[in-house]
């Protein structure tokens, strides 16, 4: 009976984009006043862009823009967008969001990146670690999903590092915003039930 499956599947809470904290970085709200160091740091740089949905701002009223929306997004319950901020320093490295959220499914798809002066340090590992603590554990996510171009090798590791299963590739399914090249895309995905497992081990 419906009631039966709506009992059983709406069992997340939503906490929204709550700070968090790591070893090394904090992870809160994003905040319009946040534009120059975005922009100066990651959101005009085509090599952190490359495999990205969006183009290099080019100009800092549209990162402006985008992070007004944004802050307001943030203030959603239903928003899980986080600011990276390098505790040494107390500066603005990167992004990183569980969007798409589907409340009757419970689900939640990544996105992440970061400005190329702090990458192969193990700081996205660290984000997605804690996000997705964060996600199980004290939102009650049930799956959360992730997708990169196959050759994008440092999200491929990173996701495999934090417990996203492959599920298969789509081929060609993804055209390059700035090449042109058209990329296989591939899908990752981890449950509930994995993310609890694979802390047991
Ligand atoms: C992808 C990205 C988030 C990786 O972040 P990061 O903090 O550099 O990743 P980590 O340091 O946590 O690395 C995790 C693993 O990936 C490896 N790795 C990272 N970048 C790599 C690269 N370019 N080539 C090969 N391996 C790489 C690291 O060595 C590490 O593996 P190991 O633990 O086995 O040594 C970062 O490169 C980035 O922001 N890229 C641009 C935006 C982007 O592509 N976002 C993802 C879209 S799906």
């Amino acid at each position: 009976m419906i009631t039966e499956i709506d009992e059983e599947g709406l069992k997340m809470e939503h906490k929204g984009t709550k700070e968090l904290q790591t070893e090394r970085l904090i992870l809160r709200p994003w905040r319009e006043s946040d534009a120059e160091e975005a922009f100066a740091n990651w959101m005009n740089d085509p090599d952190v862009t490359k495999y990205l949905t969006w183009m290099p701002h080019g100009d800092i009223s549209l990162t402006r823009a985008l992070l007004k929306a944004r802050e307001e997004e943030c203030k959603r319950p239903d928003c899980y967008h986080w600011a990276i901020v390098l505790k040494n320093g107390n500066i603005l490295i990167g992004d990183i969001e569980a969007g798409n959220v589907d409340e009757y499914q419970e689900t939640g798809g990544l996105g992440y990146c970061m400005g190329k002066a702090w990458w192969g340090e193990g700081i996205m590992t660290e984000a997605l670690t804690e996000v997705l603590r964060y996600c199980f554990e004290e939102v009650g996510f049930y799956r959360i999903s992730g997708s990169h171009a196959a050759e994008n090798i440092g999200s491929s590791r990173v996701m495999e590092k934090c417990g996203l299963k492959y599920e298969g590739t789509r081929r060609k399914a993804y055209r390059l915003l700035l090449t042109g090249e058209r990329v296989d895309i591939v899908e990752r995905g981890i449950l509930k039930e994995d993310y609890f497992r694979n802390k047991l081990l």
